[in-house]
Protein backbone atom coordinates (compact mmCIF):
# COMPACT_ATOMS: atom_id res chain seq x y z
CA UNK A 1 0.00 0.00 0.00
CA UNK A 2 1.31 3.52 -0.75
CA UNK A 3 2.81 5.01 2.16
CA UNK A 4 0.76 7.92 2.53
CA UNK A 5 -2.50 6.12 2.38
CA UNK A 6 -2.20 3.43 5.21
CA UNK A 7 -2.87 4.19 9.09
CA UNK A 8 0.80 4.99 10.18
CA UNK A 9 0.90 7.48 8.07
CA UNK A 10 -2.47 9.49 9.39
CA UNK A 11 -0.86 8.41 12.89
CA UNK A 12 2.06 9.97 12.13
CA UNK A 13 0.29 13.41 10.73
CA UNK A 14 -1.21 13.22 14.02
CA UNK A 15 2.39 13.06 15.97
CA UNK A 16 4.06 15.25 14.39
CA UNK A 17 0.99 17.89 14.85
CA UNK A 18 1.60 17.58 19.14
CA UNK A 19 5.39 17.25 18.04
CA UNK A 20 5.41 20.93 17.27
CA UNK A 21 6.88 22.11 20.36
CA UNK A 22 8.94 18.93 21.04
CA UNK A 23 12.74 20.12 22.40
CA UNK A 24 15.14 17.87 22.93
CA UNK A 25 16.56 19.61 26.40
CA UNK A 26 13.25 18.56 27.81
CA UNK A 27 13.10 15.26 25.93
CA UNK A 28 16.56 14.64 27.56
CA UNK A 29 15.46 15.74 31.01
CA UNK A 30 12.50 13.81 31.02
CA UNK A 31 13.59 10.50 29.67
CA UNK A 32 17.08 9.74 31.35
CA UNK A 33 16.93 6.57 29.23
CA UNK A 34 17.21 8.40 26.02
CA UNK A 35 20.79 8.51 24.64
CA UNK A 36 20.37 4.24 25.45
CA UNK A 37 17.26 4.14 23.83
CA UNK A 38 18.04 6.07 20.72
CA UNK A 39 21.48 4.62 19.95
CA UNK A 40 22.07 1.44 18.28
CA UNK A 41 24.98 0.05 17.31
CA UNK A 42 25.66 -2.07 13.94
CA UNK A 43 29.01 -4.07 12.81
CA UNK A 44 31.64 -1.06 12.91
CA UNK A 45 29.59 1.75 13.20
CA UNK A 46 27.67 3.24 16.58
CA UNK A 47 25.17 5.79 15.79
CA UNK A 48 24.22 8.11 18.22
CA UNK A 49 20.46 9.02 17.05
CA UNK A 50 19.33 11.16 20.28
CA UNK A 51 20.02 14.40 19.64
CA UNK A 52 17.31 13.82 16.87
CA UNK A 53 13.75 15.14 16.97
CA UNK A 54 12.00 11.88 17.70
CA UNK A 55 11.27 9.85 20.23
CA UNK A 56 10.08 5.93 21.38
CA UNK A 57 6.56 6.74 20.10
CA UNK A 58 7.81 8.04 16.98
CA UNK A 59 10.01 5.39 15.90
CA UNK A 60 7.07 3.15 17.20
CA UNK A 61 4.91 4.69 14.29
CA UNK A 62 7.64 4.91 11.91
CA UNK A 63 8.39 1.04 12.35
CA UNK A 64 4.51 0.48 11.94
CA UNK A 65 4.45 2.55 8.17
CA UNK A 66 7.74 0.35 7.53
CA UNK A 67 5.50 -2.66 8.73
CA UNK A 68 2.25 -1.19 6.19
CA UNK A 69 4.52 -0.56 3.69
CA UNK A 70 6.21 -4.17 3.15
CA UNK A 71 9.80 -2.52 3.90
CA UNK A 72 10.91 -6.26 4.99
CA UNK A 73 9.47 -7.95 2.01
CA UNK A 74 10.78 -5.80 -0.50
CA UNK A 75 14.39 -5.99 0.84
CA UNK A 76 13.69 -9.85 0.90
CA UNK A 77 13.07 -9.63 -2.34
CA UNK A 78 16.29 -7.44 -3.16
CA UNK A 79 18.13 -10.26 -1.33
CA UNK A 80 16.42 -13.05 -3.15
CA UNK A 81 17.22 -11.24 -6.69
CA UNK A 82 13.39 -10.26 -8.23
CA UNK A 83 13.93 -7.66 -10.53
CA UNK A 84 12.89 -5.20 -8.21
CA UNK A 85 14.14 -2.47 -10.50
CA UNK A 86 10.92 -2.92 -12.70
CA UNK A 87 11.50 0.36 -14.95
CA UNK A 88 14.93 -1.54 -16.14
CA UNK A 89 13.74 -4.67 -15.43
CA UNK A 90 16.80 -5.80 -13.97
CA UNK A 91 17.84 -7.84 -10.31
CA UNK A 92 19.33 -5.24 -7.79
CA UNK A 93 22.32 -7.60 -6.17
CA UNK A 94 25.46 -5.38 -5.34
CA UNK A 95 25.17 -7.24 -2.42
CA UNK A 96 26.06 -10.13 -3.83
CA UNK A 97 29.58 -8.28 -4.97
CA UNK A 98 30.23 -9.11 -1.52
CA UNK A 99 28.90 -12.25 -0.18
CA UNK A 100 31.33 -15.21 0.40
CA UNK A 101 32.48 -17.38 -2.11
CA UNK A 102 30.07 -20.75 -2.01
CA UNK A 103 27.47 -18.68 0.97
CA UNK A 104 24.46 -19.45 -1.55
CA UNK A 105 22.73 -22.05 -2.93
CA UNK A 106 19.80 -22.26 -5.46
CA UNK A 107 19.26 -19.80 -8.81
CA UNK A 108 22.32 -17.43 -6.82
CA UNK A 109 24.52 -20.18 -6.46
CA UNK A 110 26.41 -19.64 -10.42
CA UNK A 111 26.34 -15.36 -10.14
CA UNK A 112 27.92 -15.65 -6.77
CA UNK A 113 30.44 -18.55 -8.30
CA UNK A 114 30.90 -15.77 -11.33
CA UNK A 115 31.34 -12.86 -9.28
CA UNK A 116 34.13 -14.52 -7.06
CA UNK A 117 35.91 -15.81 -10.23
CA UNK A 118 35.60 -12.05 -11.37
CA UNK A 119 36.80 -10.44 -7.89
CA UNK A 120 39.52 -13.26 -8.29
CA UNK A 121 40.99 -12.33 -11.67
CA UNK A 122 40.74 -8.92 -10.97
CA UNK A 123 42.58 -8.92 -7.95
CA UNK A 124 45.13 -11.02 -9.12
CA UNK A 125 45.28 -8.21 -11.82
CA UNK A 126 45.50 -5.74 -8.42
CA UNK A 127 48.66 -7.67 -7.30
CA UNK A 128 50.32 -7.86 -10.71
CA UNK A 129 50.42 -3.82 -10.87
CA UNK A 130 51.07 -3.58 -7.55
CA UNK A 131 54.38 -5.31 -7.99
CA UNK A 132 54.96 -3.79 -11.18
CA UNK A 133 57.50 -1.11 -9.85
CA UNK A 134 57.49 0.49 -13.44
CA UNK A 135 54.06 1.33 -13.27
CA UNK A 136 53.96 4.26 -10.80
CA UNK A 137 50.34 6.65 -12.12
CA UNK A 138 47.19 4.93 -12.10
CA UNK A 139 44.84 7.20 -13.92
CA UNK A 140 40.64 6.09 -13.35
CA UNK A 141 38.94 7.33 -16.42
CA UNK A 142 35.05 7.31 -15.11
CA UNK A 143 32.02 9.82 -13.99
CA UNK A 144 29.39 9.13 -11.78
CA UNK A 145 29.53 5.90 -10.10
CA UNK A 146 32.48 5.11 -12.06
CA UNK A 147 34.48 7.81 -10.04
CA UNK A 148 33.11 8.75 -6.94
CA UNK A 149 33.30 5.35 -5.09
CA UNK A 150 36.65 4.39 -5.63
CA UNK A 151 37.71 7.74 -5.15
CA UNK A 152 35.98 8.50 -2.18
CA UNK A 153 37.48 4.77 -1.40
CA UNK A 154 40.92 5.25 -2.17
CA UNK A 155 40.75 9.08 -0.64
CA UNK A 156 39.69 7.39 2.79
CA UNK A 157 41.91 4.45 2.94
CA UNK A 158 44.87 6.34 2.62
CA UNK A 159 46.69 5.20 5.52
CA UNK A 160 46.42 1.70 3.86
CA UNK A 161 47.67 3.09 0.02
CA UNK A 162 50.67 1.24 -1.52
CA UNK A 163 53.61 3.47 -0.99
CA UNK A 164 55.12 4.51 -4.71
CA UNK A 165 52.04 4.78 -6.60
CA UNK A 166 50.51 7.38 -7.39
CA UNK A 167 46.04 7.81 -8.25
CA UNK A 168 44.46 9.84 -10.64
CA UNK A 169 40.93 10.82 -10.80
CA UNK A 170 39.60 11.92 -13.92
CA UNK A 171 35.92 12.37 -14.29
CA UNK A 172 34.83 15.98 -16.06
CA UNK A 173 34.90 15.72 -19.71
CA UNK A 174 36.33 19.53 -19.36
CA UNK A 175 39.93 19.13 -20.70
CA UNK A 176 40.93 21.02 -17.96
CA UNK A 177 40.65 18.18 -16.28
CA UNK A 178 42.64 15.56 -18.40
CA UNK A 179 45.60 18.07 -19.36
CA UNK A 180 46.41 18.60 -15.94
CA UNK A 181 46.70 15.29 -15.10
CA UNK A 182 48.77 13.86 -18.05
CA UNK A 183 50.99 16.58 -17.73
CA UNK A 184 52.60 15.07 -15.00
CA UNK A 185 52.84 11.47 -16.60
CA UNK A 186 55.06 9.05 -18.98
CA UNK A 187 53.27 6.82 -20.87
CA UNK A 188 55.58 4.03 -20.11
CA UNK A 189 54.79 4.27 -16.26
CA UNK A 190 50.79 4.82 -16.46
CA UNK A 191 47.88 2.65 -16.22
CA UNK A 192 44.91 3.82 -17.58
CA UNK A 193 41.85 2.37 -16.02
CA UNK A 194 38.17 3.01 -18.12
CA UNK A 195 35.92 2.54 -15.81
CA UNK A 196 31.96 2.82 -17.16
CA UNK A 197 29.45 0.56 -16.98
CA UNK A 198 27.67 1.06 -20.35
CA UNK A 199 31.14 2.21 -21.69
CA UNK A 200 29.36 4.89 -23.89
CA UNK A 201 29.04 8.04 -21.36
CA UNK A 202 30.16 10.97 -23.32
CA UNK A 203 32.78 12.20 -20.83
CA UNK A 204 34.18 8.82 -20.23
CA UNK A 205 34.61 7.70 -24.07
CA UNK A 206 36.44 11.19 -24.84
CA UNK A 207 38.53 11.64 -21.91
CA UNK A 208 39.56 7.41 -23.06
CA UNK A 209 40.13 8.63 -26.37
CA UNK A 210 42.33 11.42 -25.39
CA UNK A 211 43.85 9.49 -23.01
CA UNK A 212 44.85 6.86 -25.94
CA UNK A 213 45.96 9.84 -28.37
CA UNK A 214 48.15 11.15 -25.68
CA UNK A 215 49.67 7.69 -24.49
CA UNK A 216 50.17 6.77 -28.31
CA UNK A 217 52.14 10.11 -28.98
CA UNK A 218 54.30 9.62 -26.42
CA UNK A 219 55.42 6.41 -28.13
CA UNK A 220 53.87 4.02 -25.63
CA UNK A 221 52.39 0.85 -27.67
CA UNK A 222 51.53 -2.08 -25.34
CA UNK A 223 47.65 -0.82 -24.95
CA UNK A 224 47.06 -4.27 -23.07
CA UNK A 225 49.33 -3.21 -20.39
CA UNK A 226 48.48 0.15 -19.85
CA UNK A 227 45.13 0.40 -20.60
CA UNK A 228 42.23 -2.18 -18.89
CA UNK A 229 38.29 -1.57 -18.99
CA UNK A 230 35.90 -1.63 -15.96
CA UNK A 231 32.68 -2.22 -17.52
CA UNK A 232 29.56 -4.13 -18.30
CA UNK A 233 29.62 -3.46 -21.81
CA UNK A 234 32.95 -5.92 -22.84
CA UNK A 235 32.45 -5.59 -26.65
CA UNK A 236 32.06 -2.08 -26.83
CA UNK A 237 35.81 -2.00 -24.84
CA UNK A 238 37.20 -4.50 -27.12
CA UNK A 239 35.58 -2.33 -29.97
CA UNK A 240 37.61 0.53 -28.80
CA UNK A 241 40.81 -1.61 -28.77
CA UNK A 242 41.44 -2.17 -24.62
CA UNK A 243 41.60 -6.32 -24.53
CA UNK A 244 42.44 -6.42 -21.06
CA UNK A 245 38.61 -6.28 -19.38
CA UNK A 246 37.22 -6.71 -15.87
CA UNK A 247 33.62 -7.15 -16.40
CA UNK A 248 30.32 -6.97 -14.34
CA UNK A 249 26.90 -7.04 -14.22
CA UNK A 250 23.57 -5.33 -15.27
CA UNK A 251 22.41 -5.82 -11.76
CA UNK A 252 25.31 -3.65 -10.15
CA UNK A 253 23.41 -0.28 -10.62
CA UNK A 254 26.42 2.67 -11.26
CA UNK A 255 26.28 4.14 -7.62
CA UNK A 256 26.41 0.86 -5.99
CA UNK A 257 29.15 -0.35 -8.36
CA UNK A 258 32.84 0.24 -5.81
CA UNK A 259 32.72 -3.57 -5.23
CA UNK A 260 32.75 -4.59 -8.62
CA UNK A 261 35.74 -4.17 -10.77
CA UNK A 262 34.75 -0.69 -10.99
CA UNK A 263 36.84 -0.50 -7.34
CA UNK A 264 39.70 -1.86 -9.07
CA UNK A 265 41.80 1.28 -8.25
CA UNK A 266 40.97 0.92 -4.66
CA UNK A 267 42.39 -2.92 -5.01
CA UNK A 268 45.10 -1.64 -6.44
CA UNK A 269 45.86 1.03 -4.01
CA UNK A 270 45.20 -1.24 -0.59
CA UNK A 271 46.01 -4.79 -2.40
CA UNK A 272 43.70 -8.10 -2.49
CA UNK A 273 42.97 -8.62 1.38
CA UNK A 274 42.31 -4.92 1.92
CA UNK A 275 39.83 -5.01 -0.69
CA UNK A 276 38.03 -8.37 0.79
CA UNK A 277 38.57 -6.52 4.08
CA UNK A 278 36.08 -3.84 2.04
CA UNK A 279 33.68 -6.26 0.87
CA UNK A 280 33.69 -8.31 4.46
CA UNK A 281 32.91 -5.24 6.12
CA UNK A 282 29.78 -4.15 3.76
CA UNK A 283 28.74 -7.86 4.05
CA UNK A 284 28.60 -7.83 7.90
CA UNK A 285 26.28 -4.73 7.56
CA UNK A 286 24.32 -6.91 5.04
CA UNK A 287 23.69 -9.45 6.95
CA UNK A 288 22.68 -6.69 10.04
CA UNK A 289 20.32 -4.61 7.82
CA UNK A 290 18.62 -9.22 6.69
CA UNK A 291 18.83 -9.97 10.17
CA UNK A 292 18.21 -7.76 12.72
CA UNK A 293 14.74 -6.53 13.99
CA UNK A 294 13.62 -3.46 11.78
CA UNK A 295 13.15 -1.72 15.48
CA UNK A 296 17.31 -2.81 15.91
CA UNK A 297 18.67 -2.23 12.41
CA UNK A 298 20.29 0.68 12.06
CA UNK A 299 20.20 1.29 8.15
CA UNK A 300 16.34 1.62 9.07
CA UNK A 301 16.00 3.43 11.54
CA UNK A 302 17.85 5.85 10.12
CA UNK A 303 15.90 5.59 6.35
CA UNK A 304 12.53 6.27 8.63
CA UNK A 305 14.22 8.80 10.60
CA UNK A 306 14.94 10.60 7.07
CA UNK A 307 11.34 9.82 6.23
CA UNK A 308 9.57 11.35 9.35
CA UNK A 309 12.01 14.58 8.92
CA UNK A 310 11.12 14.96 4.90
CA UNK A 311 7.59 14.29 5.02
CA UNK A 312 6.02 15.12 8.38
CA UNK A 313 8.58 17.86 10.07
CA UNK A 314 9.13 19.42 6.38
CA UNK A 315 13.06 19.71 6.94
CA UNK A 316 14.39 18.93 3.22
CA UNK A 317 18.08 18.60 3.50
CA UNK A 318 20.64 17.37 5.36
CA UNK A 319 24.19 17.80 5.62
CA UNK A 320 27.24 15.35 6.14
CA UNK A 321 30.00 16.25 8.38
CA UNK A 322 32.85 13.92 8.61
CA UNK A 323 35.45 14.37 11.15
CA UNK A 324 38.24 13.04 9.24
CA UNK A 325 39.64 14.32 6.26
CA UNK A 326 40.14 11.27 4.50
CA UNK A 327 36.69 11.13 4.10
CA UNK A 328 36.18 14.05 2.37
CA UNK A 329 34.56 12.84 -0.48
CA UNK A 330 32.04 10.80 1.03
CA UNK A 331 29.17 13.90 0.98
CA UNK A 332 29.97 13.58 -2.53
CA UNK A 333 29.56 10.34 -2.45
CA UNK A 334 26.22 10.10 -0.74
CA UNK A 335 24.73 12.74 -2.62
CA UNK A 336 24.87 10.88 -5.31
CA UNK A 337 23.74 7.53 -3.55
CA UNK A 338 20.88 9.48 -2.28
CA UNK A 339 19.90 12.02 -4.58
CA UNK A 340 20.12 9.14 -7.94
CA UNK A 341 18.28 6.76 -6.12
CA UNK A 342 15.58 8.52 -4.41
CA UNK A 343 15.32 12.05 -6.26
CA UNK A 344 11.87 10.54 -8.14
CA UNK A 345 8.19 12.00 -8.01
CA UNK A 346 6.42 9.19 -9.37
CA UNK A 347 5.77 5.48 -7.73
CA UNK A 348 7.01 2.46 -9.03
CA UNK A 349 3.93 2.24 -11.34
CA UNK A 350 4.48 5.81 -12.63
CA UNK A 351 2.30 7.53 -10.68
CA UNK A 352 2.99 11.25 -9.66
CA UNK A 353 3.74 11.75 -5.80
CA UNK A 354 1.74 13.75 -3.48
CA UNK A 355 4.73 13.76 -0.99
CA UNK A 356 8.23 14.91 -0.95
CA UNK A 357 11.12 11.85 -1.45
CA UNK A 358 14.60 12.49 -1.62
CA UNK A 359 16.36 15.19 0.64
CA UNK A 360 18.99 17.57 -0.12
CA UNK A 361 22.37 16.34 0.81
CA UNK A 362 25.48 18.47 1.22
CA UNK A 363 28.56 19.08 3.11
CA UNK A 364 32.10 19.43 4.11
CA UNK A 365 34.88 18.12 6.37
CA UNK A 366 34.78 19.20 10.08
CA UNK A 367 36.27 21.62 11.45
CA UNK A 368 35.98 23.22 7.90
CA UNK A 369 32.63 23.90 7.71
CA UNK A 370 32.61 25.30 11.40
CA UNK A 371 34.10 28.00 9.96
CA UNK A 372 31.84 28.20 6.65
CA UNK A 373 28.45 27.17 6.52
CA UNK A 374 27.96 26.09 10.48
CA UNK A 375 26.48 30.08 11.04
CA UNK A 376 23.82 29.13 9.20
CA UNK A 377 22.93 25.52 11.18
CA UNK A 378 23.03 27.23 14.40
CA UNK A 379 21.33 30.54 13.75
CA UNK A 380 19.38 30.07 9.81
CA UNK A 381 16.32 30.37 9.65
CA UNK A 382 15.85 26.60 8.32
CA UNK A 383 16.36 23.89 10.06
CA UNK A 384 19.34 20.98 9.03
CA UNK A 385 19.24 17.65 10.59
CA UNK A 386 23.37 17.43 10.34
CA UNK A 387 25.34 13.97 10.28
CA UNK A 388 28.44 13.58 11.93
CA UNK A 389 30.71 10.71 10.96
CA UNK A 390 33.87 10.41 13.68
CA UNK A 391 36.56 8.13 14.16
CA UNK A 392 37.98 7.18 17.30
CA UNK A 393 41.34 6.43 16.63
CA UNK A 394 43.91 8.33 14.71
CA UNK A 395 46.76 6.64 12.08
CA UNK A 396 49.02 9.42 12.58
CA UNK A 397 51.07 10.51 16.41
CA UNK A 398 49.48 14.43 16.47
CA UNK A 399 47.49 13.02 19.45
CA UNK A 400 46.15 16.68 21.02
CA UNK A 401 45.10 17.18 17.12
CA UNK A 402 42.94 14.51 17.17
CA UNK A 403 41.29 15.22 20.58
CA UNK A 404 40.62 18.60 19.38
CA UNK A 405 38.94 17.42 16.78
CA UNK A 406 36.84 14.87 18.16
CA UNK A 407 36.25 17.41 21.32
CA UNK A 408 34.92 20.19 17.86
CA UNK A 409 32.33 17.13 16.22
CA UNK A 410 30.92 16.36 19.99
CA UNK A 411 30.86 20.52 20.94
CA UNK A 412 29.19 21.75 17.47
CA UNK A 413 26.50 18.37 18.80
CA UNK A 414 25.91 19.99 21.86
CA UNK A 415 25.67 23.60 20.74
CA UNK A 416 23.23 22.27 17.98
CA UNK A 417 20.99 20.69 21.10
CA UNK A 418 21.53 23.16 23.48
CA UNK A 419 21.87 26.91 22.29
CA UNK A 420 22.16 29.50 23.76
CA UNK A 421 18.67 30.60 25.00
CA UNK A 422 19.95 33.36 27.79
CA UNK A 423 21.47 35.38 25.57
CA UNK A 424 19.55 38.15 23.53
CA UNK A 425 19.79 39.46 20.09
CA UNK A 426 22.60 38.36 17.66
CA UNK A 427 24.04 35.79 20.34
CA UNK A 428 21.07 34.06 20.67
CA UNK A 429 21.06 30.28 19.64
CA UNK A 430 17.35 28.86 19.91
CA UNK A 431 19.43 25.55 20.32
CA UNK A 432 17.12 22.36 19.87
CA UNK A 433 18.64 21.74 16.09
CA UNK A 434 18.84 18.49 15.62
CA UNK A 435 22.02 15.94 14.68
CA UNK A 436 22.74 12.15 14.51
CA UNK A 437 26.58 11.34 15.35
CA UNK A 438 28.26 8.20 13.57
CA UNK A 439 30.77 6.94 15.59
CA UNK A 440 34.00 4.09 14.05
CA UNK A 441 36.51 2.95 16.30
CA UNK A 442 39.13 3.28 13.48
CA UNK A 443 39.00 4.26 9.92
CA UNK A 444 40.01 0.60 8.13
CA UNK A 445 38.79 -0.87 4.69
CA UNK A 446 36.04 -3.03 6.84
CA UNK A 447 34.93 -0.30 8.76
CA UNK A 448 34.62 2.36 5.49
CA UNK A 449 32.76 -0.44 3.89
CA UNK A 450 30.25 -1.42 6.31
CA UNK A 451 29.69 2.49 6.83
CA UNK A 452 29.00 2.63 2.62
CA UNK A 453 26.61 -0.63 3.13
CA UNK A 454 24.71 0.95 6.08
CA UNK A 455 24.11 4.36 4.02
CA UNK A 456 23.02 2.13 0.99
CA UNK A 457 20.52 0.41 2.84
CA UNK A 458 19.40 3.47 4.63
CA UNK A 459 18.35 4.92 0.92
CA UNK A 460 16.76 1.38 0.36
CA UNK A 461 14.62 1.84 3.36
CA UNK A 462 13.21 5.26 2.53
CA UNK A 463 12.89 4.46 -1.15
CA UNK A 464 11.17 1.55 -0.31
CA UNK A 465 8.20 3.02 1.98
CA UNK A 466 8.19 6.05 -0.24
CA UNK A 467 6.98 3.29 -2.49
CA UNK A 468 9.32 4.90 -5.01
CA UNK A 469 12.19 2.65 -7.57
CA UNK A 470 15.97 3.59 -6.02
CA UNK A 471 17.48 2.05 -8.97
CA UNK A 472 16.69 3.38 -12.25
CA UNK A 473 18.12 7.17 -12.88
CA UNK A 474 15.87 8.02 -15.56
CA UNK A 475 16.45 11.73 -15.19
CA UNK A 476 19.76 12.29 -16.35
CA UNK A 477 18.84 10.92 -19.62
CA UNK A 478 16.89 14.20 -20.86
CA UNK A 479 20.42 16.54 -20.66
CA UNK A 480 22.25 13.98 -22.35
CA UNK A 481 20.39 14.24 -25.67
CA UNK A 482 19.94 17.66 -25.93
CA UNK A 483 23.58 17.95 -24.90
CA UNK A 484 24.65 16.00 -28.36
CA UNK A 485 21.66 18.66 -30.04
CA UNK A 486 23.41 21.42 -29.02
CA UNK A 487 27.38 20.18 -29.55
CA UNK A 488 26.43 19.79 -33.32
CA UNK A 489 24.87 23.51 -33.55
CA UNK A 490 27.77 24.65 -31.62
CA UNK A 491 29.72 23.28 -34.91
CA UNK A 492 27.10 24.13 -37.02
CA UNK A 493 26.31 27.55 -35.83
CA UNK A 494 22.33 26.69 -36.71
CA UNK A 495 20.36 28.04 -33.47
CA UNK A 496 17.19 27.39 -35.90
CA UNK A 497 14.26 26.58 -33.51
CA UNK A 498 16.08 26.82 -30.12
CA UNK A 499 14.35 29.21 -27.39
CA UNK A 500 15.83 32.77 -27.31
CA UNK A 501 18.14 32.15 -24.08
CA UNK A 502 20.06 29.16 -25.41
CA UNK A 503 20.30 30.82 -29.16
CA UNK A 504 21.62 33.81 -27.11
CA UNK A 505 24.16 31.69 -25.12
CA UNK A 506 25.01 29.45 -28.31
CA UNK A 507 26.02 32.94 -30.38
CA UNK A 508 27.81 34.07 -27.35
CA UNK A 509 30.63 30.99 -26.90
CA UNK A 510 30.68 30.32 -30.65
O1 LIG B 1 24.44 9.80 -15.94
C1 LIG B 1 24.34 9.17 -14.71
C2 LIG B 1 25.02 7.88 -14.74
O2 LIG B 1 24.28 7.02 -15.52
C3 LIG B 1 25.25 7.31 -13.35
O3 LIG B 1 24.18 6.60 -12.89
C4 LIG B 1 26.49 6.50 -13.56
O4 LIG B 1 27.11 6.19 -12.35
C5 LIG B 1 27.29 7.41 -14.45
O5 LIG B 1 26.33 7.99 -15.30
C6 LIG B 1 28.37 6.76 -15.25
O6 LIG B 1 27.87 5.76 -16.09
P1 LIG B 1 28.83 4.69 -16.73
O7 LIG B 1 29.50 3.95 -15.64
O8 LIG B 1 27.96 3.83 -17.57
O9 LIG B 1 29.84 5.44 -17.58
Amino acid sequence: MRCDQTLAWKNLQAHAQGFAGFDLRTAFAADAQRAQTLSQSAPHVFADLSKNHTDSATEALLMALAQQTGLAAHRDAMFRGEHINATEDRAVMHWLLRQPAGSLQGALAAPLAQVHETLDAMLRFAEQVRADAQITDVVNIGIGGSDLGPQMAVLALQDFVIPGKRFHFVSNVDGHELAAVLQGLKAENTLFLIASKTFTTIETMTNARSALTWFQAQGGTDVARHFAALTTHVSAAAAFGITTTFGFWDWVGGRYSVWSAIGLPVAIAIGAQGFRDLLAGAHAMDQHFQTAPLEANLPVRLGLLDLWYRNFLGYTSRSIAPYHSALRRVPAYLQQLEMESNGKRVDRNGQALPYGTSPVLWGEPGTNGQHAYFQMLHQGTDVVPLEFIAVKKPTHSLKDHHELLLANAIAQAQALMLGQADAGGHKHFTGNRPSTFLLLDELTPASLGALIALQEHRVFTSGSVWGINSFDQWGVELGKVLAKDIHARMLSGDASGLDASSAELLRRVR
